[in-house]
């Protein structure tokens, strides 16, 4: 018998092997005390044997055989190089334990094949991290392969996994446990607005606020298989790893991406929590990371392709005025770029547009005191490109395929396509002074291969290398890749292409199970949302947008007087605010009414909070429900300030105390009582500031 545990203050991880086999998880929950005897547990974990089964129950291990009569799916499918099937068993070769870390090597000697297991703890995000490996003498053919397996609960009755589509990413998918597998496959060959690579466990009576949960990430950007499967003996395995059969050469070595686990006793807000931190101070390399978030102008909804220098300079004065920090250039600066079908792979400025470069525009742009960034697209390829024209062999997937916005991807693979593409890219940052990439991606592979998002990585890796102090922004077609593997890279994510504030308010509740501030862009669009036809108020478009890493994307010349004050005015706000809020927990809260998505935002030293309480629908009830905040100091006392009170509509009549003035409480009458907010329209938000004293 072997034992493992890892620690941290949140939670306990026990393995345990029975003989040289592959161990199991046998405990994830609350800390066990460091005298629990680890072979009792071992013990006591193992479950009976009656009629119709096995003599003996097959191992849910961390990487489960079919060679041992499993009875759900393995954790690796794999043949010899001329097709054989191969069923390995492994035994243990050698351990290596650290206070945070275990390693766990296995060998098959018949197949003489390796697999590893990593795992590492860490103490202030709580995020354990695992990686499967397999290494192979001689090269064979890897059709799945899944980061190490962990058990989910029997105390659940459903899982959480999402999907989505364009405008409409982070979608919640809540799915009752039943015999058999739920099974999520993306074969899009990126991570996809309909996938994002997750799921939560949560327990029985679990909420954003309480009970207990258990939460994975699988951090890779090429497309997923996750199996979530209860077995007929009742037991549930969790896998993930790269979408099935993507490799396409036989090889030595295989690895899974890491997957990001992690347990919660606090409610899904446990899980959302470690997860912000652990992206913010543990994957996101900031190359200035003391610097504020700057507030950022893009103009793509304003002019689209359209680019005027006189028009741009324009925007971007206004812009400035607003309280922009950086001016995005979008999409149409390059080859004969005037809408979608033409030039993507010809990275140079369009000369009938910008005759003397880019220069002017920059130089204007710094006059303003905003730093510079601009787009790319620099996987793709449009069929009408002198790229195209001239190596047509450099584009995936075959000449009949399906275009998708008019565009075939490169083949990342090929090194001379990085070496093109990065020479192109380099060219352009060298010349111009430029802080920042839109890095675009615009369709889905013809077919998934993960050497395709190797080589998307390596171009990456390799203009940061030479460019460390660009930043770069995740986007495909708003959020169809974010994930822990491209934010490694990348410092924010374009989290939708919907710029309605409406829309974007449930995205960002959602989105914040995974994500923090920091990395979360979201803009002012538009008055008339250009994806949805929805007209908001300037009020709920702006603080939407302060909710996340905020910035205007609509053409400032259409606002007039009031939205242009109301713009100044929060924009200041979030400007005075973002050195706590960058470092800030986002807090889902439980609101009792279902038109409400609110959140609170919760010093890093617990001494001051915002609660942002969007009203995304008419209610039921006539009168807005108390609104209970969440982890405050139970005795001590808050200061409570309706931000925006002025805003409360003449419909409102009565004098709720918070639309008069501000309030002291404790933080257990918020906890338990609530905020009683003023009545107000659908399509607003209310804004709360809290101060401890
Ligand atoms: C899709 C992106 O999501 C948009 O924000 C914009 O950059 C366009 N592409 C440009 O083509």
């Amino acid at each position: 018998m072997q034992h493992w545990r890892l620690d941290c203050s949140r939670q306990t991880l026990v393995l345990a092997a029975t003989g040289a086999r592959l161990p199991q998880v046998v405990y994830w929950g609350a800390p066990l005390p460091v005298t629990e005897d680890l072979a009792t547990i071992h013990a006591a974990h193992a479950i009976d044997v009656t009629g119709g089964m096995l003599d003996e129950n097959p191992d849910l291990s961390i990487c489960p055989e079919a060679s041992r009569t499993f009875p759900g799916q393995p954790g690796m499918i794999i043949r010899s190089q001329n097709g054989t099937p191969l069923l390995p068993k492994f035994c243990y070769e050698s351990d290596t334990v650290s206070e945070t870390g275990l390693t766990l090597i296995y060998r098959d000697e018949a197949h003489r094949l390796r697999y590893t297991a990593t795992f590492q703890i860490e103490p202030i995000t709580h995020i354990i991290t695992s990686q499967a490996i397999l290494d192979a003498d001689a090269p064979i053919h890897l059709h799945w392969l899944s980061a190490p397996v962990f058990p989910a609960s029997q105390q659940s009755a459903e899982m959480i996994d999402f999907s989505g589509r364009w405008c409409g990413e982070f979608q919640l998918n809540r799915t009752a446990w039943s015999p058999g597998i739920r099974m999520r496959e993306n074969r899009t060959g990126r991570t996809g607005h309909e996938h994002f690579p997750a799921l939560i466990v949560p327990e029985h009576g679990a909420t954003n606020t309480i009970g207990a949960a258990h939460a994975f990430h699988y951090g890779w950007s090429g497309g997923h298989k996750m199996i979530a499967e209860e077995l007929p003996d009742g037991r549930r395995q969790i896998q993930f790893g790269h979408a099935p059969r993507v490799e396409a050469d036989a090889s030595t070595r295989f690895t899974s991406a890491p997957l990001y686990a992690v347990y919660s006793s606090d409610g899904l807000n446990g899980c959302a929590v470690s997860y912000q931190r652990h992206l913010r101070d543990h994957i996101v390399t900031f190359p200035k990371a003391d610097r504020p978030r700057p507030v950022h102008y893009n103009c793509w909804e304003a002019v689209y392709f359209d680019h005027k220098l006189d028009v741009l300079r324009d925007i971007a004065d206004r812009a400035a005025d607003l309280g922009a920090e950086r001016f995005v250039l979008d999409d149409g600066w390059f080859g004969q770029r005037d809408d979608d079908t033409t030039s993507l792979s010809d990275w140079a400025v369009d000369p009938r547009k910008y005759p003397d470069g880019l220069g002017p525009l920059i130089d204007h742009v710094h006059s303003k005191d905003m730093s510079f960034g601009i787009w790319f697209e620099p996987e793709m390829i449009n069929p009408d490109s002198d790229l195209h024209r001239a190596h047509p062999d450099w584009a995936l997937g075959g000449e009949d395929q399906t275009l998708g916005r008019q565009q075939k991807a490169l083949n990342m693979a090929l090194p001379e396509v990085r070496d093109f593409i990065y020479g192109r890219m380099a060219a352009i940052l060298s010349e111009y002074p430029i802080d920042y990439i839109k890095w675009d991606h615009n369709r889905v592979l013809p077919a998934p291969d993960a050497a395709q998002t190797r080589g998307s990585y390596a171009l990456i890796d390799r203009l940061r290398a030479d460019f460390p102090m660009v930043e770069i922004e995740s986007c495909a077609s708003g959020g169809g890749r974010i994930d822990f593997g491209i934010l490694a890279r990348t410092q924010r994510v374009w989290l939708s292409d919907s710029n309605d504030a409406l829309e974007r308010l449930r995205m960002q509740h959602d989105a914040a199970l995974f994500l923090p501030m920091v990395v979360t862009g979201s803009h002012v669009g538009p008055r008339h949302c250009h994806t949805s036809g929805r007209t908001l108020d300037i009020s709920l478009r702006a603080w939407v947008a302060a909710q996340r890493h905020m910035g205007f994307e609509m053409d400032p010349r259409e606002l007039t007087p009031h939205e242009t004050s109301v713009l100044k005015e929060v924009t200041q706000w979030w400007k005075s605010n973002r050195h706590w809020l960058e470092r800030a927990d986002i807090l889902r809260l439980d609101s009792a009414d279902p038109a409400v998505v609110a959140e609170q935002q919760l010093a890093e030293d617990n001494t001051r909070f915002v609660v942002f309480a969007g009203k995304a629908a008419t209610s039921n009830q006539i009168l807005p429900r108390p609104l209970r905040l969440t982890r405050l100091d139970p005795n001590a006392q808050y200061e409570i300030n309706l931000l925006n009170k002025t805003t409360a509509p003449t419909l409102s009549r009565g004098a709720p105390v918070l639309k008069e003035q501000s309030i002291t409480v404790s933080g257990n009458y918020l906890m338990h009582q609530g905020l009683t907010l003023p009545w107000h329209f659908p399509d607003t938000m209310w804004v709360i500031e809290g101060r401890k004293l």
